[in-house]
């Protein structure tokens, strides 16, 4: 088969559950990475909110396939996969728009709705920094409003310091893995003015389960203002890979394509992501596995004395009662790597939930530099 001569129906075939025969587990899957990075010997990295089962086999296997089409620029093939997200969430092809990550959905945001003409932006404080530094570049004003005592955004405070501009929801929150209660920001979302644009960055999506959380995609529709962002980082494990995207009205996204660099998802990105979306198992899975590991760890602190923030997502956060720094540090020297320090919760570690054992050697790490 002349691979680079594909047409595009035959990778659309390629990267459907039809294309599927056997899944034998290539020889670079991320089993083999894992014997680097997981609990034994090596170094446990639970610094970056990444899933540590990986890829779908499914996304691995659309990936080898599509290897003949690494010369081709990804162009239509990218509709391949916007018509299966704007199947998924149930909008039109139009409204949605991928990205390098979400990452670059940010970005974009912060380009295009903020700046010393276009008003300011607002975030939570504690919350996810890239769109902060973003906006900082873009000469905006940054007006940082402390969650709540329930570590949930403060809405009626950003609200009311919103110019224009940009606010910034995280939910749930990174890094306090908490949730914004769905009634308050569904009225918070009715109640904005048309002018201030609303980016609702539901990276950890998958990992909520809490009845007062639910995703604002359906809200787009009667929303010119409000843009959700996703991320195939997370529960679909592809953070290595780069792929993301947002659901918005026509006109928003509109706005925002003039800031985006063309062709910025690449095709392997595509293949997978697209690949993902069809294997049953990969979300469910992803969520059983990271809520038995996060069940164990917690229930290990609690026992020890140490308690959590009540956690919406992949990760946790401790409260270690004390400077957190220098236990980081120290849980370094032992090959733990956890989170950054977040200066708003300086006694906070956040956590990323790995696997089981992974996470069996983040206790007895913690319990000693704890001791
Ligand atoms: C809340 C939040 N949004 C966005 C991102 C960026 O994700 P991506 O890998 O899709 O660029 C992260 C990454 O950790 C995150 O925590």
């Amino acid at each position: 088969m002349n691979t680079i001569s594909i047409s595009r129906r035959k990778f659309a075939h390629l990267l459907g559950a039809s294309a599927a025969a056997a899944f034998v587990r290539p020889a670079f899957s991320s089993a083999k990475l894992s014997e680097h990075i997981g609990a034994t010997g090596g170094i446990v990295r639970l610094s970056a909110n990444e899933n540590p089962y990986g890829p779908s086999p499914k996304a691995l296997k659309a990936m080898t396939d599509s290897f003949g089409l690494a010369c081709r620029y990804p162009d239509e093939h990218n509709n391949v996969l916007i018509d299966k997200l704007a199947r998924l969430n149930g909008v039109n092809h139009d409204q949605i728009l991928l990205g390098d990550g979400s990452s670059e959905i940010l970005k974009l945001c912060a380009e295009t709705f903020t700046g010393k003409e276009r008003g300011n932006l607002v975030a939570a404080d504690p919350t996810f920094e890239a769109i902060l530094e973003q906006a900082k570049t873009n000469g905006a004003e940054i007006v940082k409003v402390p969650l709540t005592t329930t570590f949930a955004h403060d809405l009626p405070k950003m609200l009311a310091v919103a110019k224009g501009g940009l606010i910034y929801v995280c939910n749930p929150n990174n890094p306090t893995a908490s949730i914004t209660p769905k009634d308050e920001l569904r009225d918070f979302i009715a109640k904005t003015p048309r002018e201030t644009v609303i980016l609702v960055d539901e990276a950890y999506f998958h990992y909520s389960d809490s009845p007062d959380y639910e995703s604002v995609v359906p809200l787009v529709k009667d929303n010119p203002n409000l843009i959700v962002a996703r991320t195939f980082s997370k529960v679909y494990g592809m953070a290595g890979l780069r792929c993301g995207y947002c659901v918005a009205q026509k006109e928003t996204l509109e706005r925002m394509r003039p800031y985006q660099m063309w062709d910025s998802v690449n095709i392997m990105a595509l293949a997978a992501a697209n690949a993902s979306l069809d294997d049953p198992d990969q979300v469910s899975t992803g969520q059983h596995l990271n809520s038995e590991a996060k069940m164990f760890v917690i229930s290990e602190l609690a026992t020890a004395g140490y308690k959590t923030i009540p956690s919406q997502a992949n990760f946790i956060m401790v409260d270690c009662r004390r400077p957190v720094v220098p236990l980081i540090k120290a849980m370094k020297e032992q090959n733990v790597h956890v989170g950054r320090l977040f200066p708003a919760l300086p006694n906070h570690m956040r956590v990323t939930i790995g696997k089981k054992p992974e996470m069996e050697t983040f206790v007895s790490a913690f319990k000693q530099v704890a001791a």
